[in-house]
């Protein structure tokens, strides 16, 4: 196949492209609704991407265990595929337990000295990464969407927003505090020190291919504790790229190590050591439970960053236009595949019919197609199984009374392209309210009252990301205190950030990724009390 050359000058010289906020949501926007000159200039193919990737070192396909590269022992691999096209994109090592076994030891060796460390030294090499992973911002992104499928121009967000994850441990690593307590005797002296909590086992799923890594690794490495990262086997592509370029940043070797291929092996193997003192994962909730159930063994700290349920409520006082552009931003970011996309849209019934209509019209503008071409604003899903459940929810919501008013159908262009599908008419007792749809559907609900609109939102175990459209400042600070959620939007649609609390209520999850607050999810506290101060 004849391969368009990639228009490196073009990523260059994009103003765009180099602004350093990683708040998400004007990019986002920007690329749902307007094509810019830039993403006129991005068709390019999968094979001259890869072929690309492997000249520039960052295309790898074996594991990293203590700053070696390795193939699984028993020489085992598995296919990695390109989900626009279904084609293989590379072999990649398919390792289990023995090898997980290995990177646990050698994190636990450089956790020696990597834990005695200064927060300066940390925070320099931090810096470094972080730098290494701007420099290479467009393979890295090309590699996101040719792995995971989405538009060119929201993997590059997604490095910005990665990277900062990294940029911002460097900055916080200097800040790790710790306190001194007035003590109740004259004669003690009470001090309270954070201490890195050990190894971490990082486990992340396949929808951030970067990001969900290093938010783990990040605070991880920042706070003194070496990491045994398992990326998803479907997109192990971006994580073993990061990894590399730790080692370029000069992370000593054991401090970062990537294992993948056999999940439940390397899941169990990771659960089973006494060394590994910490479990972070970002899955389902059905996966997450088991992990924590799991480290009760071996009483290992755990986060979890669970599944959604996130409602989107509007309400008859909400400027139709914001609404309409959060709501398309929260619900079709990733091609509806984020645990705080909108899965419930519940509209007040006296703005219902306008909002049902304006939103079928932004949505049918939204160009669907291969991540790398021209105005794309939704790329594919990211397997069959995937568009599976969504026809499942589909189906179950129609046979209830919903209504199909866009979409509704696999797209035209075959694999796993969905349509950006809107249906109204839905209500609670519909599958598609109870469940996560992790795809391209917009079920419109109707409420009445506030107060229906708070008991609709919190009627689910999940408590991820949820949004609110108002005008009124006081209905926005009743309703954000009254949803039981761990992330509320009040009129904006993406509000994921490396300096704010990423986490869930309920059984969307425990503890808090990014932010200071992310921190505290890898440091122990130590109280050391000093006895005896007045004897000479
Ligand atoms: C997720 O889907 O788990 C993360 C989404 C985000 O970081 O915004």
């Amino acid at each position: 196949m004849a391969a368009p050359n990639l228009s490196r000058m073009a990523f260059r010289s994009s103003k765009l492209l180099a602004r350093p906020s990683h708040l998400l949501s004007a990019q986002l926007l920007m690329q749902m609704q307007s094509p810019s000159p830039l993403t006129r200039k991005m068709s390019v193919d999968a094979h001259s991407v890869a072929s690309q990737l492997n000249s520039s070192g960052l295309l790898r396909t074996q594991g990293l265990i203590g700053g070696k590269w390795s193939d699984a022992y028993d020489g085992k691999t598995i296919k990695v595929y390109n989900p626009a096209t279904g084609e293989s994109i590379v072999d990649i090592a398919c390792m289990g337990g023995r090898e997980t076994n290995d990177a646990i030891s050698a994190a636990y060796d450089a956790y020696r000295s990597w834990s005695k460390t200064t927060a300066a030294e940390r925070s320099k090499f931090l810096r470094k990464w972080y730098d290494l992973l701007m420099v290479h911002k467009e393979e890295l992104a090309q590699l996101i969407t040719l792995e995971q499928g989405k538009p060119l121009k929201e993997s590059i967000g997604e490095i910005n927003y990665g990277a900062g994850f990294i940029e911002f441990a460097a900055e916080e690593a200097k800040r790790i505090y710790g306190d001194i307590i007035p003590a109740p005797l004259s004669d003690r002296r009470l001090f309270v020190l954070k201490q890195p909590v050990g190894v971490v086992g990082a486990i992340t799923p396949w929808n951030f291919p970067l990001a969900m890594i290093t938010r783990k690794v990040g605070p991880a490495l920042a706070c003194g504790c070496t990491v045994v990262i398992k990326p998803s086997e479907l997109t192990p592509l971006t994580a073993l790229a990061a990894a590399e370029l730790s080692i370029q940043a000069g992370i000593p070797a054991g401090v970062v190590n990537v294992v993948m291929g056999n999940a439940p092996d390397i899941g169990d193997a990771l659960i089973a050591s006494p060394q590994v003192r910490k479990i972070t994962f970002t899955g389902s909730t059905a996966v997450g439970k088991k992990l924590m159930a799991g480290s009760a063994e071996t009483v290992k700290k755990v986060s979890l960053e669970l599944g959604g349920n996130a409602p989107c409520i509007v309400f008859d006082d909400a400027d139709l236009d914001v609404a309409v552009k959060g709501t398309l931003a929260a619900k079709f970011r990733n091609s509806g595949q984020t645990c705080v996309c909108a899965n419930r849209i519940i509209v007040q019934e006296g703005i219902y019919e306008k909002f049902a209509n304006a939103l079928r019209d932004a949505v049918q503008n939204m160009k669907v197609g291969d991540g790398f071409s021209e105005g794309v604003a939704q790329g594919p899903l990211i397997n069959e199984a995937a568009v599976k459940k969504v026809e499942t929810l589909i189906h179950d919501a129609t046979s209830k009374g919903a209504k199909v008013i866009l979409g509704g159908k696999r797209h035209s262009l075959g694999f796993t392209f969905y349509e950006p599908t809107v249906i109204s008419d839905v209500n609670s007792e519909m599958r598609i309210s109870r469940e996560e749809a992790f795809g391209p559907v917009a079920p419109l609900l109707r409420f009445k009252t506030e107060e229906d609109a708070i008991r609709i939102a919190n009627d689910t175990n999940a408590g991820l990301g949820s949004y609110i459209f108002t005008n009124s400042i006081q209905r926005s600070w009743r309703v954000a205190e009254a949803l039981e959620y761990g992330l509320v939007g009040v009129n904006e649609g993406v509000i994921s950030t490396e300096v704010a609390p990423f986490g869930g209520y309920k059984q969307s999850g425990l503890g808090r990724e990014g932010s200071k607050y992310g921190m505290d999810e890898y440091l122990e506290i130590k109280y050391v009390c000093l006895g005896n101060m007045n004897k000479e």
